[in-house]
């Protein structure tokens, strides 16, 4: 598919889309509070200047780098950077959909696959894929293992064939099943875990930003999501600020023991931090 193809419409699977698009300016507010450890944020940003600097790269005849993966617990901010990458591109986002990709017959998820592929080439975008696992599951480690291992050999090749100016991302829980040639083939690699101590903090300070508030120490509220994801953060900070709202009053940290209590975050020990 050329870039001056007119009718860039995107594949459709079981009568729906194949996938959502984000423009930029969308993927913009998505990306707001977004808190990047320091080291995914060096390569974040490392991976986007070479971007940038594409025309140079060109010239030394070294290959940009165009395939990211992303791995570790739900909540932690992988498919937010995804959002992230495309703002930083101000190129769109496109966002698979794997219920509308895999179809029983294994043969025909190949072939959405690599139509989602195609489109994806047809002009600049990050195209994303969560539950990247789902697809990419090792080969050797199934029931289904031919059948599986098609669908993962059209994966392979669709990752070899991805040039141009569009960037592919994927994400996953589960980086142990990830088939190894599949695993090889990005280059650039994340980890993402449950947020430090300095993390949380920064987060909670942006949640909360300009919220009226009082007897709100920030210490204690990060001693409290201690073992939270981002996204339990989230939605504990949020159900504080209804309380204060209901109350016409301003934001306590009574407002926010509560919520937690009321949230019940599945808390995970706090992992070390890397650096
Ligand atoms: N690192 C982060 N910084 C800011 N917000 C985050 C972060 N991680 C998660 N969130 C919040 O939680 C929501 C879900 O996060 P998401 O990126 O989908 O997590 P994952 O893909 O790792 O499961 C996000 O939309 C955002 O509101
Ligand atoms: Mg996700």
């Amino acid at each position: 598919m050329s870039k001056s193809s007119t009718n860039n419409r995107l594949p459709r699977a079981k009568g729906i889309d194949m996938a959502s698009i984000y423009t930029p300016k969308e993927c913009a507010r998505k990306v707001r509070h977004i808190v990047l450890h320091p080291s995914n944020k060096q390569i974040v940003e490392e991976f986007i200047k070479i971007i940038h600097m594409k025309e140079k790269f060109e010239e030394h005849d070294v290959p940009i780098p165009n395939k990211v993966v992303m791995f570790g617990p739900p909540g932690t901010g992988k498919t937010l950077t995804a959002f992230y990458i495309a703002q930083q591109l101000d190129i769109p986002l496109i966002v698979v959909r794997l219920d509308a990709i895999i179809h029983s017959h294994l043969g025909e998820t190949a072939s959405n696959m690599r139509k989602i592929f195609d489109y994806a080439k047809s002009s600049p975008c990050v195209l994303f894929l969560d539950e990247f696992d789902a697809i990419a599951r090792t080969r050797d480690n199934s029931d289904e293992i031919k059948e599986m291992a098609r669908v993962v050999n059209t994966l392979l090749q669709c990752l070899d064939e991805f040039q141009g100016d569009s960037i592919f991302a994927a994400a996953t829980n589960l980086e142990d099943e990830l088939d190894q040639a599949v695993w090889r083939r990005f280059d650039t690699k994340m980890v993402y875990h449950m947020p430090d101590v300095a993390s949380r903090r920064a987060y909670i300070r942006l949640l909360i930003a300009d919220f009226e508030q009082e007897d709100l120490l920030y210490e204690p509220i990060t001693d409290l999501l201690s073992g939270c994801s981002f996204a339990d953060i989230e939605q504990i900070v949020l159900k504080a600020k209804r309380k204060a709202i209901i109350e016409s009053s301003p934001l306590t940290f009574d407002h926010m023991r509560g919520s937690y209590m009321e949230y019940k975050p599945k808390v995970m020990a706090e992992p070390v931090p890397i650096n």
